[in-house]
């Protein structure tokens, strides 16, 4: 038998993790230029509980790195939530209205994302933000493909009419102006006294960020120690806007909570879909009250809790924390008084 093309096998690959449930980036993009742009995807994906594995997803991307050019084929190599880029791939800088977050899962230290002139290196379990118009280009230094998982607020903004985006001149990348941590120590607990008060007028005044995991899992641990609970989520930590003090952005949220060891929440439901990957151990999600549909997830899985559906965590082991990292729009719900959030009654 002959050997497929790169036409079959990109096609191959593209009916492989839509057979999943989910549409590669490259896809949408290519479906929205098809219809005029503008066309929101709507619920038709979120409304749908999901877990992707990572047994499954990995193959797939590893597969993605070799036929889907970047730059070529693709803006993203993205699907499912992750996106993938390979070793000594880099991408042209550019910068849109939709604020990106990215939250890194694999790699060797070396891929990195510049935010504004600040070149951020990722470390799996290191989050970053990259607010509206915020220039950025990406790319990996190692010997090892990186995968982080990505989230954009362009499905609220599209429907808004509000997507714009522009490309670096001559489609290079950015120069790096400022030093590893520098948007960090500009927004630290002590900063500039220009800084003391100021506002967020728009999504572009928040500044990019990078959260170190090496700060978080300590923070974790020690809020874990000391007691910090919530009866739904366990140890429930937000991703702070450093102007703000509040939501992660305007328009969506990063959390990342930590379930004890055997720990099982009680159920609740709220507006708006999360999705979860798994940064440490293995448990279950369980949605609705009766006719549970079981959510299972372990190490770098990655699952999504609808709208408006009960749900409740289990940590499965009895001796190790599991933790969880969630994103979601529920910022953009609670600005326009929509957000509704409800325990399930007691004894469910
Ligand atoms: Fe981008
Ligand atoms: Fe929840």
């Amino acid at each position: 038998m002959a050997e497929p093309t790169l036409a079959e096998k990109k096609a191959q690959l593209e009916a492989d993790v839509q057979a999943l449930g989910v549409t590669p980036v490259w896809v949408r993009a290519r479906e929205r230029e098809g219809s005029g742009g503008g066309q929101p995807r709507g619920l038709g994906e979120t409304s749908r509980p999901l877990v992707l594995p990572w047994s499954t997803l990995y193959p797939l991307l590893l597969r993605a790195g070799e036929v889907i050019t970047m730059g070529e084929d693709a803006f993203r190599r993205a699907f499912g939530g992750y996106q993938i880029v390979m070793p000594e791939e880099r991408a042209v800088a550019h910068r849109h209205s939709f604020s990106a977050v990215r939250f890194a899962v694999l790699g060797d230290g070396l891929g990195y994302t510049t935010s504004n002139g600040e070149q951020m290196f990722m470390e799996p379990g290191d989050f970053m933000v990259q607010p509206s118009m915020c220039w950025h280009d990406h790319g990996n230094l190692g010997q090892e493909p990186v995968v982080w998982m990505d989230f954009l607020d362009i499905d609220l903004l599209l429907p808004l009419e509000t997507g714009m985006s522009e490309g670096w001149p001559n489609d290079d990348i950015q120069p790096v102006t400022h030093k590893e941590g520098f948007y960090g120590d500009l927004y630290g607990n002590v900063r500039p006294a220009r800084l003391i008060g100021a506002q967020l007028n728009s999504i572009a005044d928040s500044p990019p960020m990078t959260y170190k995991w090496r700060d978080t899992l300590p923070m974790l641990e020690r809020m874990a120690a000391d007691g910090e609970h919530d009866p739904y989520d366990g140890v429930l930590l937000e991703y702070a806007n450093p102007v703000t003090g509040g939501p992660t952005l305007p328009t969506m949220r990063a959390r990342i909570q930590l379930l004890a060891p055997g720990e099982e929440t009680l159920a609740h439901r709220h507006t708006g879909f999360v999705r979860y990957n798994c940064v440490q151990g293995e448990g279950v999600t369980t949605l609705d009250l009766e006719d549970t549909t079981e959510l299972e997830w372990g190490l770098r899985d990655i699952f999504r809790v609808p709208s408006w559906r009960w749900h409740r965590h289990k940590n499965l082991s009895k001796t190790e924390p599991a933790i969880l990292f969630s994103i979601g729009y529920s910022p953009m719900a609670e600005t326009l008084g929509l957000y509704r959030e409800e325990a399930a009654p007691a004894g469910a």
